[in-house]
């Protein structure tokens, strides 16, 4: 008897990121999980929730003790999640400093201002990847393929890859990769390259931020590239681009549905003799929400028509709160709407509606579908998913996206009204632009988007990354049999 065991089919994916898809609180006591609507917990849900698939990650909350920490994991276990508990040192050197104030502001091109590179910050990075590797590897068996993501475990592939040479591994960023002058300022970027090369297949949003990796991989270690292969000790790892998806029909979908439809009804009355310009953003500085209000501003100065006949509904959503830069951000954004309030409003008018909280999906969606403009200018961002959603509940097909150059989004949404945030005068321009489009000229090119977004989805994005790695995985094992 010969006992045939199809590797492929035994095989399990585990997934890694900082943060699980779900949001981990504590009430009285007892440990609540639920279920995130983000897109990666959207697009991965497919994977980690069938067969032996598991997400591993951070559950957002400190959870001291092993009795508190047992349960939280069997509750996680119920939906194919591991936790990586952090404890509060932890969460400070790895996730607030050395992710948050050195590694992002450096790959959104804030480097004099923000980053601020700490010797204590690094060396807890580097041991909360290890933490992540010991529980990678604990569970991963040969043939399995892990899926790391994003620049807080930029280690993790190469951790893994030391203990298990032959393990499939693929890591994607979904942030910005620098321009080499830009990334070399980091103390540790050589080790930085070195643990992202331990990857099989490294994905970036867009062709740019591959080129840009390949060009640091190649600048700062002796390994050969050709074309977007680089060889790492005869092996070769494949750099290229994915640009991420939404899930478009859940988008499309929940205009129909009536718990929307009613918000819908209700904003529309609310807004009826007005204009609606719509941001939503993390707060973050990268996201260029100063610079936004700003061009809303001159707007205002230069059109005086538009004042009590146009509104800026601005979501912001708390974020990193405890980094200093961002605290220091939101007495900034603060101070700058009531500016604006002030100086213009009316008895019964505001210009800038800010809202500093997060909101449902329902309420989200019935936003995208009635706003009149998007505006999506963030000073750089990996690929901003909100102008994705809004092109996706524009079901009636009207309706006009102004989106930033820096946004990898800007690289297929071609259609969009396109600024650059630092132009604060030309992206007043664009809103004005923006408001007198004409119904036909906003439906063809919205239609144009929406194609863009409903082809280029999550599920695509998915299969291709997926589909990829196992090609990688062919490659490699051919060379190896020669
Ligand atoms: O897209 C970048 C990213 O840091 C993701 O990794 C993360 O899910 C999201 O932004 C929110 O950030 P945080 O986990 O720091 O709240």
């Amino acid at each position: 008897f010969y006992l045939y065991i199809d590797e492929e089919a035994m095989s399990k994916t585990i997934i890694v990121s900082n943060r699980l898809p779900v949001k981990v609180t504590e009430e009285d006591g007892q440990y609540k999980v639920a279920t995130s609507e983000g897109g990666l917990a959207t697009g991965l849900g497919s994977v980690y929730q069938s067969g032996d698939n598991v997400w591993l990650g951070w559950p957002g909350v400190e959870v001291a003790g092993d009795d508190k920490q047992n349960e939280v994991t069997q509750k996680l276990a119920e939906v194919s999640l591991r936790p990586v508990f952090l404890t509060a040192d932890e969460i400070s050197g790895y996730y607030e400093g050395f992710s948050n104030e050195i590694l992002w502001p450096i790959f959104h091109y804030y480097a004099s201002t923000y980053a601020n590179y700490k010797l204590a910050d690094w060396e807890c990075y580097q041991h909360v990847n290890r933490k992540f590797a010991d529980a990678v590897i604990a569970i991963a068996e040969p043939g399995d393929t892990i899926w790391i993501h994003d620049y807080q475990l930029l280690l993790l592939p190469g951790l893994v890859r030391a203990t298990r040479p032959d393990i499939s591994i693929g890591f994607f960023l979904h942030i910005p990769f620098p321009s080499f002058e830009m990334f070399r300022l980091i103390p540790w970027r050589s080790e930085l390259i070195e643990g992202i090369l331990g990857a099989d297949l490294i994905g970036f949003h867009t062709f740019d931020d591959a080129s840009h990796f390949i060009s640091a991989a190649t600048r700062l270690l002796p390994v050969n590239s050709s074309s977007n292969i680089i060889t790492v000790d005869d092996r070769p790892v494949v750099v290229e681009s994915f640009p991420m998806g939404i899930d478009d029909e859940k988008y499309g979908a929940l205009t129909r549905d009536p718990e929307v439809v009613s918000e819908i009804n209700y904003l529309r009355e609310t807004f009826k003799d007005k204009r609606v310009f719509l941001s939503i953003d993390r707060l973050d500085y990268s996201k260029g929400i100063l610079q936004r209000l700003q061009a809303f501003e001159l707007l205002l100065d230069t059109h005086p028509e538009y004042i009590g006949r146009i509104v800026l509904h601005m979501i912001v959503v708390p974020s990193r709160d405890t980094v200093p830069q961002y605290m220091e951000l939101k007495q900034n954004v603060d101070r700058k709407v009531g500016d604006i309030n002030a100086r213009y409003r009316t008895l019964d008018w505001s210009p800038v509606h800010y809202f500093y909280r997060p909101f449902p999906i329902n309420t989200l969606s019935a936003l995208y579908h009635v706003a009149d403009i998007c505006l999506v200018t963030p000073m750089r961002d990996g690929m901003n998913l909100v102008s994705k959603e809004y092109i996706a509940s524009r079901t009636q097909e009207t309706g006009v996206l102004v989106l930033s150059e820096m946004a990898g989004a800007s690289k297929e949404l071609i259609d969009a009204v396109i600024v650059n945030p630092s132009n604060i005068a030309s992206m007043a321009e664009a809103m004005q632009t923006a408001l007198t489009m004409s119904l036909n000229e906003q439906k063809r090119r919205m239609r144009l988007m929406r194609q863009v977004v409903s082809k280029f989805n999550i599920k695509h994005w998915v299969k291709l990354f997926m589909e990829r790695m196992r090609e990688v995985k062919q490659m490699q094992q051919s060379m190896r049999s020669r």
